[in-house]
């Protein structure tokens, strides 16, 4: 016992710092000590933590949304008309006049505000700004490449543990086929990245190619291939992917589907189809939490959704369909649920140029649905009018936080195709509509989805890599 207490007492460490003449060492001993714990503690904070989803909420509630406030964009100016010589006019005789004029001039003085250079770009492989998002900046993967995944979605692999990312591989020059066709870049296929932190992506190549030579086949590169999504199917183990099959002029309007062993392929092109004998363009899929999966498509001529869902396989829909938002003219579903309701994001039909986001909600996802307004919060007017100058394409539940998701955007670059930009940010539901419906159809008022403009933003966890 003796024995026991002596030895406590050996070890025991001093509770007060000491200085006095006498203790030459202490103040610079306490001093680099003090040093060398800040620097441990920021190594620390370097690590990937493995405790994944444990987090403080106080970031998000407080500083994260701080940063509405440094918006630099706030005071977003349209530069003076320039002065132009007289060929000039005559070649290209229209000035822009709006912001989205503006946004779509790729000699713009304003270029940099919506299209930053590779210089600004982020990089996993820079360590210094880690985890962090920039919207709109370029985004670099692994191997220091620019990420080609746009139109995409995000499927999180429980089997791997590990995120893939998926979507439209964009590169060579962005023509028109026709005089007044849409820009265009030629087919090359569906990129895929993985990821642990969704913010470190690995490129694990094209998972669905082109087809060169047959002209006859729907992946030939002068056709269309946009907006690929993939499910997992817990009844056959297969990765399923469904994605807009189109023409060169966009007036085949078919959906079509791919299926895989693996989430980072190669899949297999099965078929392509007009779901229900009706046009489909823009479109997403959607797995429930009973398993039962859905194709959610602009139809007829882009005026309205239809809702259907999938077969067992998820190869094919079923021949239950339920029109919705009729007359809306919405297109880039971005759909998911929260507490028991269904929300959905739809951006207008303008092509690449960008417009207002809308939200909607629906009790159930075979409607009705509910509109509730634009979810685009922060920045200022012109960039909650264009949805931060993207179009929507995923929404991402992120596990452990219940209220929050990363909205996934697409700011296209119809000048150059290639180089379009991502805008992830956080979206959130909760507090109240910003207004009472028009009639009163004996719906709940849902709560208001926010999508929150940052220049810059992270996480308010770790996810473990
Ligand atoms: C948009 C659509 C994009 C792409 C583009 C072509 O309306 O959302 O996915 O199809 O048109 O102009």
């Amino acid at each position: 016992m003796e024995g026991k207490l002596r030895m406590r007492n050996k070890y025991k460490k001093p509770t007060t710092l000491r200085c006095s003449a006498g203790n030459r060492c202490s103040l610079p001993v306490a001093v680099v000590s003090v040093v060398v714990c800040l620097f441990l503690l920021q190594l620390y904070t370097l690590l990937p933590q493995k405790d994944a989803f444990k987090l403080d909420t106080r970031i998000l509630t407080g500083k994260s949304f701080r940063e509405l406030e440094e918006v630099d964009e706030e005071n977003i100016q349209v530069p003076p008309p320039r002065k132009r010589s007289p060929r000039a006019i005559k070649r290209k005789p229209k000035k822009p006049t709006t912001i989205i004029e503006e946004f779509l001039d790729e000699t713009s003085q304003m270029r940099h505000v919506f299209f930053p250079d590779i210089k600004t770009a982020i990089d996993p492989n820079k360590g210094n700004d880690s985890f962090y998002y920039h919207p709109g900046r370029i985004w670099l993967d692994t191997e220091g490449n620019p990420i080609q995944a746009h139109g995409g979605g995000i499927l999180y692999d429980d089997r791997s543990e590990t995120y893939y990312w998926y979507g439209e591989y964009k590169d060579g020059p962005t023509y028109h086929a026709h005089k007044k066709g849409a820009a265009r870049v030629d087919i090359i296929g569906v990129g895929c990245y993985s990821s642990k932190d969704l913010w470190t992506w690995k490129n694990e190549g094209i998972v669905l190619a082109a087809e060169e030579n047959d002209e006859t086949h729907d992946l030939h590169k002068s056709n269309v291939l946009e907006r690929p999504k993939v499910l997992y199917n817990e009844n056959t183990g297969k990765y399923v992917m469904w994605m807009h099959i189109d023409d060169t002029n966009y007036t085949k309007a078919h959906v079509g589907v791919a299926v895989s062993d693996c989430p980072n392929g190669p899949f297999e092109y099965l078929y392509s189809k007009n779901p229900h004998g009706f046009d489909s363009r823009d479109m997403t899929v959607f797995r429930d939490d009973d398993g039962v999966a859905y194709l959610i498509y602009s139809s007829v001529e882009n005026s309205e959704l239809h809702v259907s869902p999938l077969t067992k396989d998820y190869l094919d829909v079923s021949n239950i369909v339920s029109p919705v938002l009729i007359g809306h003219h919405r297109e880039a579903p971005a759909l998911f649920k929260h507490q028991g309701t269904y929300y959905m994001i739809t951006s207008g039909c303008t092509g690449w140029a960008p417009n207002e986001a809308l939200a909607h909600a629906s009790d159930s996802i075979m409607g009705p649905w509910e509109t509730m307004g634009n979810p685009c919060l922060g920045g200022n007017k012109i960039f909650r009018e264009t949805t931060f100058f993207a179009q929507s394409t995923f929404v991402l539940p992120l596990k452990g936080l219940p209220n929050y998701y990363i909205f996934m955007a697409d700011r296209w670059n119809p000048a150059d195709l290639r180089d379009s930009r991502y805008v992830w940010l956080p979206l959130k539901v909760a507090g109240p509509v910003d207004q009472p419906l028009d009639y009163d159809f004996g719906f709940p008022l849902w709560p208001r989805v926010s999508i929150f403009w940052h220049k810059r933003w992270r996480l308010p966890f770790r996810l473990s890599g």
